[in-house]
């Protein structure tokens, strides 16, 4: 028997992805994408799934309470996203960070224990920030499910809130919750602010890239569809109470990852500008993802470079419409059109 899932953020990059993994690979079930709407998310990104059936789109912020008590009711279980996700930003104005993804999720998890209680799986997707750094001359190290978490960033500490919020109601209300933290992701349909779509674009606009510091930061990339597929697994089979690390095998550098995209984008290496180093700017992040594989039989098997990166790349030369509206604003006629019109 399908279930009601409900997606929060699920306008975003890694939300949008996770809905078309779930349309397009578990024809049961039916998707309830509630989503504020913020500079990040864009409906277009679903455009396919507007008038399907299984497919309902709920505009609203996750600490709207009138809003969850219409739609808790009516759903199973939770993948929740939804969150400010950009380390920059936090940096600049920790306050949205800490409102949304802290009492944001608190909100979201008391109106799944109001309706739903013990009935249904929630689902929070954390991240691999939460355990803070490794340093970049050990290569042996790397984040474990049981490694300190030690947050660096405003980001970092405001998605470990919600994460030891998520697992307090499990101990303290016996909810059926599970976490999953995974490394940086790559694919289709990310706000270009982020360093893989922002360096592509620049790239194909005969632009400069901005690289922070000396580039020798390492960050493991996680192919969206992989993670998406993860967390299905986590929602199907995890064990309630757990966090799951879910990582993609796939350590670059910062510079290696910008003279990949260079080379993808025929350009050379006077595009690079070297800018200012971020403050508190994380070395090197990198995944223990062994226990999802041993317990829910997970692996990456789309992260793989310099393919994957070379067929994201394309996606972004192939949809320069989606870049130009989501970087403009012009993305708010789509659901303008196409949902604030209907209601
Ligand atoms: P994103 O910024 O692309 O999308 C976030 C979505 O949440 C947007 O659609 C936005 O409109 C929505 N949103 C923001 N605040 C909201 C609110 N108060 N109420 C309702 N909706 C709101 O982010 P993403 O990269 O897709 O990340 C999704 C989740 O995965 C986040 O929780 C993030 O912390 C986590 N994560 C991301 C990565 C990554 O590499 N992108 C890595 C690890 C973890
Ligand atoms: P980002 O995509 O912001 O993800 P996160 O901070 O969550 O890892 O950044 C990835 C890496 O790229 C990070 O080490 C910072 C670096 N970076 C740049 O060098 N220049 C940029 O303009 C951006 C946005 C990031």
């Amino acid at each position: 028997m399908g279930q009601t899932i409900l997606v929060t953020g699920g306008a975003g990059f890694i939300g949008s992805n996770l809905i078309r993994f779930i349309m397009q690979n578990r024809p049961d079930d039916r998707v309830i994408n509630l989503d504020g709407l913020t500079y990040a998310g864009n409906l277009e990104s679903l455009a396919e799934f507007t008038d399907n059936p299984r497919y309902e789109f709920v505009h609203s912020d996750i600490s709207d309470s009138e809003k969850l008590d219409e739609v808790m009711p009516r759903v199973d279980c939770v993948l929740h996203l939804a969150a400010e996700s950009h380390v920059d930003r936090s940096i600049h104005d920790p306050s949205l960070f800490l409102r949304t993804n802290i009492i944001g999720t608190q909100m979201l998890l008391d109106a799944f224990k109001k309706h739903k209680g013990k009935d249904g799986r929630f689902v929070y997707v954390s991240t691999d920030e939460v355990y803070g750094e490794l340093p970049l001359d050990d290569k042996s190290q790397l984040f474990t499910e049981s490694t300190p978490l030690k947050p660096n960033s405003p980001y970092a500490v405001s998605k470990t809130g919600g994460d030891m919020l998520a697992r307090a109601y499990w101990h303290t209300y016996g909810m059926d919750v599970c976490i999953t933290r995974c490394s940086n992701n790559f694919g289709p349909y990310q706000f270009p602010e982020k360093v893989i779509p922002l360096f592509v674009n620049n790239l194909i606009e005969g632009k400069t890239v901005p690289l922070y510091g000396d580039g020798s930061n390492i960050r493991d990339w996680l192919h969206v569809l992989d993670h998406c597929e993860a967390i299905c697994r986590v929602l199907d089979d995890g064990k309630s109470g757990e966090a799951y690390n879910i990582g993609g095998n796939n350590e670059r550098s910062n510079l290696e990852l910008t003279r990949m995209l260079i080379e993808l984008c025929d350009r050379d290496e006077s595009a690079i500008e070297r800018v200012p180093d971020r403050l508190g700017h994380d070395k090197r992040y990198a995944i223990d993802a062994t226990k999802i594989k041993r317990e829910l039989d997970w692996e990456p098997t789309r992260s793989a470079w310099p393919e994957a990166l070379e067929l994201t790349v394309q996606w972004y030369k192939d949809n320069r419409a989606w870049c130009d509206h989501v970087r403009s604003g012009e993305y708010r006629r789509f659901y303008e059109q196409n949902y604030a019109a209907r209601t």
